[in-house]
């Protein structure tokens, strides 16, 4: 069984690079047209891409609800009424809560939350009358285990879970389905700075004794999108080596 998206329209926040790169990738090779937005090397990442299949890059802050805005109608124009949403875009501004500023709590929330409520809302409206929308919210196992060091990412995480559960039930009856990814400990610009030691005992708590690829995320969301999970709707989808069970 292959995944078909042809005629489908999706758009990637945060596209450019890492997971959300891989996803775009994976959504164009199954037929869709995909827009990349991105704070920073979206038209870039686009042109990139664009051997696979139709492409649009678009520059866009997704904590800034009016470059939201603009990004959703300017997709929409260039490709078409948007059929599927990866909230992607995140940043981690660690630090322990006692030393933790407004200003990394504020933006970490601002990045990682509130854009995806800004996302959504634009684009549910369509989806609804068209009776057809898959949204897939990437979150982190942090979102369900805590992490020490990151009381604002875990909590934007958490966050985006509960988002999507209760966008979910809203928006279920009119086809529009709703789900989490919640990757583990995956090979990105974000991870690459941890110290070796942090590293090598991360390592050791994934069962399947690799790091996480941004293929194997990109694979999770394929499969919520596509007609395979045509019933399944507010659910996490662990992608982590088995590190959480
Ligand atoms: P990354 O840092 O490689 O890529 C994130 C992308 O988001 C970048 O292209 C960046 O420019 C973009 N971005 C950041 N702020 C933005 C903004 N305000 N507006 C628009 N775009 C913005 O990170 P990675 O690893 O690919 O992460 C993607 C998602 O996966 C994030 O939501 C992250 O929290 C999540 N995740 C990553 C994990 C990992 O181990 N790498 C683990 C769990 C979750």
């Amino acid at each position: 069984m292959t995944v078909d998206l042809t005629g489908r329209v999706a758009l990637v926040t945060g596209g450019a690079r890492g997971i959300g790169h891989a996803i775009a990738g994976r959504l164009l090779e199954a037929g869709a047209h995909v827009a990349i937005s991105d704070v920073k090397g979206a038209p870039e990442a686009a042109a990139e891409l664009s051997g696979k299949g139709k492409t649009h890059g678009v520059t866009a802050n997704v904590s800034d609800p009016g470059q939201v805005e603009h990004s959703v109608i300017e997709v929409e124009k260039e490709l078409g009424p948007i059929d599927i949403l990866i909230n992607n875009a995140g940043i981690t501004r660690d630090g322990m809560l006692v030393r933790m500023g407004d200003q990394e709590w504020d933006s970490v929330l601002a990045v990682n939350l509130k854009a995806a409520f800004s996302m959504t809302k634009l684009v549910a409206r369509g989806m609804m009358k068209r009776r057809w929308g898959r949204i897939v919210n990437i979150a982190s196992v942090v979102g369900l285990t805590g992490n020490r060091g990151q009381a604002n990412y875990a909590a934007s995480k958490a966050g985006l879970i509960g988002f999507t559960k209760a966008v979910a039930k809203e928006l279920a009856s009119r086809n529009v389905l709703v789900n989490a990814v919640a990757p583990g400990f995956i090979d990105t610009a974000m991870t690459k700075d941890l110290p070796d030691n942090v590293r090598e005992a991360l390592m050791g708590q994934i069962p399947l004794g690799r790091l996480g690829s941004p293929e194997d995320v990109a694979k999770a969301v394929l499969f919520l999108v596509s007609d395979l999970a045509d019933y399944i709707t507010g659910q996490v989808v662990v992608v982590d080596g088995g590190m959480v069970m």
